[in-house]
């Protein structure tokens, strides 16, 4: 897959791609990536890429000759790739956009600065707005790393472990399982021994309910927008169970222990 960035920083990726699975990547071929300054498609001597907005207002806006001509530029390079700028007002990313970007011959990520780009360039010559949520950069820089570096791990063979990426969080709409490692015992806490126990069944099972635990308790929306499995459904009503249990053996105390015994008045 190729990557093009266009960008009046394009010294900041360096350090980016010359690191960690990206530049695995990069190495074995799985991704191109390069950055396109946009200054060196401005039109005057000084360079200049932005200049005030018409009908008055603060900030400035990335000229449309620059943009327009890094675009070309890219386009030429990599012509089967999908054009797409970086914006807070933008489609927003998530882990099924990044899929679905990973499994495109190439993308062209125009970043954005100042208050924005001149709306032509939006209108003529981007294929996607992009956001990577509700808040505002400086810049589309951050972004397009954030969409190369999700969209890389996806493309088969860049990740190490055959199936690293396909137990991803959100790769089946639930957060991943909880994880340890040694040593076996850490600051008096110990590893669950179920996965000490060498009993795979045991630990799937312990594993899809750590992970539908932790799916309750912090993103009950993605349980909520997804089919749940024959399994999962006997994990939640066991849980239904147990809590039951709990409230009936509870009230067996008496009518304040739910309050935890704290009386009126
Ligand atoms: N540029 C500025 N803010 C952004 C955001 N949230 N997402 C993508 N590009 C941006």
């Amino acid at each position: 897959m190729n990557f093009i960035v266009l960008t009046i920083f394009p010294e900041m990726f360096n350090p980016f791609w010359e690191h960690g699975i990206i530049r695995r990547a990069v190495n074995q071929e799985k991704i191109s990536v390069s950055a396109i300054d946009v200054r060196d498609f401005a039109e005057d001597k000084h360079h200049i890429t932005d200049d005030r907005p018409y009908g008055g207002g603060c900030g400035m806006i990335m000229k449309p000759e620059p943009l327009a001509g890094a675009i070309r530029a890219a386009e030429k390079k990599a012509p089967l790739s999908k054009k797409i700028l970086l914006t807070p007002q933008g489609r927003r990313f998530d882990q099924s956009v990044a899929q679905e970007f990973a499994s495109l011959d190439g993308l062209i990520l125009v970043c954005g600065r100042y208050e924005g780009v001149d709306e032509r360039i939006c209108h003529d010559f981007i294929d996607d707005e992009i956001s990577i949520g509700d808040y505002i950069l400086t810049g589309g820089e951050l972004a397009a790393m954030v969409i190369i570096d999700a969209a890389t791990r996806l493309i088969p063979g860049v990740l190490g472990g055959k199936d690293s990426a396909e137990k991803d969080s959100f790769s089946d709409s639930v957060l991943e399982h909880a994880h340890y490692t040694r040593p076996r015992i850490f600051e008096d806490v110990e590893v669950p021994s179920v996965l000490l126990s060498g009993n795979h069944k045991e630990i799937e099972k312990w594993r899809l309910e750590t992970s539908l635990i932790r799916t309750f308790l912090k993103r009950r929306d993605l349980l909520e927008n997804r089919p749940l499995s024959s399994q999962e459904i006997e994990i939640l009503k066991k849980w239904c169970l147990d809590i039951e249990k709990i409230i009936h053996d509870q009230s067996l105390f008496g009518p304040d222990a739910l309050s935890g015994g704290q009386q009126e008045g």
